[in-house]
């Protein structure tokens, strides 16, 4: 089955980014030439997404503003206009709106009236991910084959761990290959990723496909809470009532809504061959 949509939540307040995230979205802080929610987008695109659902609030519409309008044809390169025409003209964007930052699981709640009943793609923008193909094939390869909710997860060395922010920890068992079995996933700490491993670590990273029953999975946890709405409790449920499959992808991925993660993405396309910028 392909994948048809995907969710990108784009809403949040991301006060590790403070205070240039104050002013301007840390979504559309650039990573080489592009914004970095430009390689999310790009990620669905090239899998051949038809329809991404982009949540936004009131003070982040520049990110609608840069993919909506006219780009600036005579300043950039052929190949980045050609790739921000692609987007604009053949993929359907959709704009919506979280009116308060209540959490990300309450943000991809929004996506539900246009997701429906069928799977979707998850991607955080502010995670980004340098490889030559998109995480969603092999995503939705093992999907296919499993039938499951399926969660990308990447290899990451003690040098690296500071770039990471404290969370996206699991527990794994082996399938096959870079097949996993999620069989916990750990709750999120604020600060950098802690751990005494001297070993890498496999850790979750901010892509996924899931079946839309998610989106049950996200009411439940919500009638139950008054705070924020997070996704991990939200996955945390879905793991234990349906069991959940974890993929290891190709390529490095980076989270750049921190600044030292953010500033080793900016150093990976100085020192790197692999060209993300189409
Ligand atoms: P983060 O977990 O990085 O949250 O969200 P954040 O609130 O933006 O950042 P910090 O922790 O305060 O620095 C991952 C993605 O989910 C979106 C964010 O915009 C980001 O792209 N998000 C988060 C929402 O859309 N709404 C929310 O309420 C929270």
């Amino acid at each position: 089955m392909k994948i048809k949509r995907a969710v990108i939540p784009a809403a949040g307040l991301g006060t590790r980014m403070f205070p240039i995230s104050k002013t301007v979205p840390k979504e559309m802080l650039s990573v080489g030439q592009k914004p970095i929610i430009q390689y999310a987008v790009e990620e669905a695109t090239d899998y051949g997404i038809e329809t991404v659902v982009i949540i936004i609030n009131s003070e982040k519409e520049i990110i609608e503003r840069y993919f909506l309008k006219e780009p600036c044809l005579d300043y950039i390169s052929d190949r980045a206009v050609e790739h921000l025409k692609f987007i604009s003209s053949k993929v359907e964007l959709i704009f919506l709106y979280q009116n308060q930052p209540k959490g990300l699981a309450d943000a991809i709640s929004i996506s539900m009236e246009i997701i429906k009943n069928e799977p979707f793609a998850l991607l955080l923008p502010d995670n980004i991910l340098f490889s030559d193909t998109s995480s969603l094939y092999i995503l939705s390869e093992v999907f296919n084959k499993y039938k499951r909710d399926v969660s990308a997860l990447t290899k990451i060395y003690p040098v690296e761990f500071k770039l990471f922010g404290n969370s996206g920890k699991v527990e794994l068992e082996k399938i096959d290959g870079r097949v996993y079995s999620i069989k916990e996933i750990k709750n999120k700490e604020r600060g950098v990723f802690v751990s005494n491993s001297c070993d890498p670590i496999i850790r979750g990273f901010a892509r996924h496909i899931l079946f839309p029953h998610f989106f049950d999975y996200i009411e439940r946890i919500r009638s139950d809470l008054n705070g924020e709405l997070d996704d991990v409790p939200v996955f945390q449920l879905l793991l234990k009532e349906k069991g959940m499959i974890g993929c290891l992808l190709d390529g490095k991925g980076y989270d750049g809504g921190n600044l030292l993660g953010y500033q080793a993405a900016n150093e990976f396309i100085q020192n790197n061959v692999i060209k993300p910028v189409k």
